[in-house]
């Protein structure tokens, strides 16, 4: 059993992005520039806005961290992204989901300029996708993606079941991995809560994405013997004996669900640390794309 190692591909990628930024900053005197806005307090957007900006820095791009209370208005919040958009410095923007149930998230993620779509949420960005355009990647899917080919998995031809069908992960990645390219040209399943059987579909596949938001959700008895298994799921479970009082899970059942495959990932030090690298390279794509206008 091998380990998709999150953490070794990503630091492949990141010294790779590190390069070209600072190829970048010779040739125009700046920086790749990443605005984030985090509404509200949410433990886990805290921890993953930390960490994006601080592997933004670390490649050599400006970011910075625009934080509004969980009481600001729907106004307020696009009133700011407007100006961002205007703002000739700011290459991407990146609006922290989820946000406080009296914003309307698909009007925000609406609001931002499709140049600057640094998440790929835009429907601009997404229906670019979806016919083959070069444009932004939804990070999660794109990290995904990435990681598959660092570590070689073949995939043409393959069936590969997504669980979970978000905007953010499993329909994204679902239509990723069906186009004629490497890696792709998949057969893909998309399942979901509705979906019956399911672990008679599940033991059908040679690649796994699991992207449903339930800890633990993948046992042993679902896993087809020599599957590729990609956990997406991230969960804090509560734990006395650490440091923080808990500890990290995704959605699959590691203990029992790795013995039977070729490959998997592990949470942590999986996919969380590749949905950094699609955004960072995202982040310098808009920076690329502005100067060459
Ligand atoms: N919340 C969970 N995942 C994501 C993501 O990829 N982008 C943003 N903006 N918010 C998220």
């Amino acid at each position: 059993m091998g380990i998709l190692d999150g953490k070794k591909a990503a630091e492949h990628f990141k010294e790779q992005i590190a390069r070209e930024a600072t190829e970048f900053t010779r040739l125009t005197g700046k920086k790749p520039y990443l605005v984030t806005i985090l509404v509200g307090n949410n433990g886990a957007s805290e921890t993953y806005v930390a960490s994006k900006l601080r592997s933004s820095e670390k490649v050599g791009f400006r970011a910075d961290l625009i934080r509004f209370d969980d009481s600001v208005t729907e106004a307020v919040l696009l009133e700011k992204i407007g100006e961002l958009n205007r703002d000739e410095e700011v290459d991407g923007i990146l609006v922290q989901l989820p946000l406080p149930a009296h914003i309307d998230e698909k009007k925000v993620i609406m609001h931002i300029s499709p140049a600057k779509d640094v998440d790929g949420f835009h429907p601009e960005s997404l229906g670019k996708m979806l016919i083959g355009l070069p444009t932004f990647l939804p990070a999660t899917p794109y990290g995904i993606m990435e990681l598959l080919d660092y570590y070689g998995i073949e995939t043409e031809g393959k069936h590969c079941v997504v669980m979970g069908r978000s905007n953010i992960v499993g329909t994204p990645v679902s239509l990723l991995l069906s186009r004629p390219t490497r890696p792709g040209n998949c057969t893909v399943t998309i399942t979901h809560s509705r979906t019956r059987h399911l672990e008679r579909i599940t033991r059908q596949a040679d690649i796994l994405i699991v992207a449903i938001g339930k800890p633990g959700f993948l046992r042993e008895d679902m896993v087809k013997e020599g599957a590729v298994v990609v956990d997406v799921g991230i969960h804090r479970i509560a734990d006395e004996s650490r440091k923080s009082g808990y500890r990290l899970v995704g959605d699959v059942n590691f203990e029992e669900v790795a013995p039977r495959c070729s490959f998997i990932s592990p949470v942590p030090g999986g996919v969380g640390l590749m949905t950094i690298v699609g955004l960072l390279k995202n982040t310098l794509l808009a920076a690329k794309q502005r100067r060459d206008r």
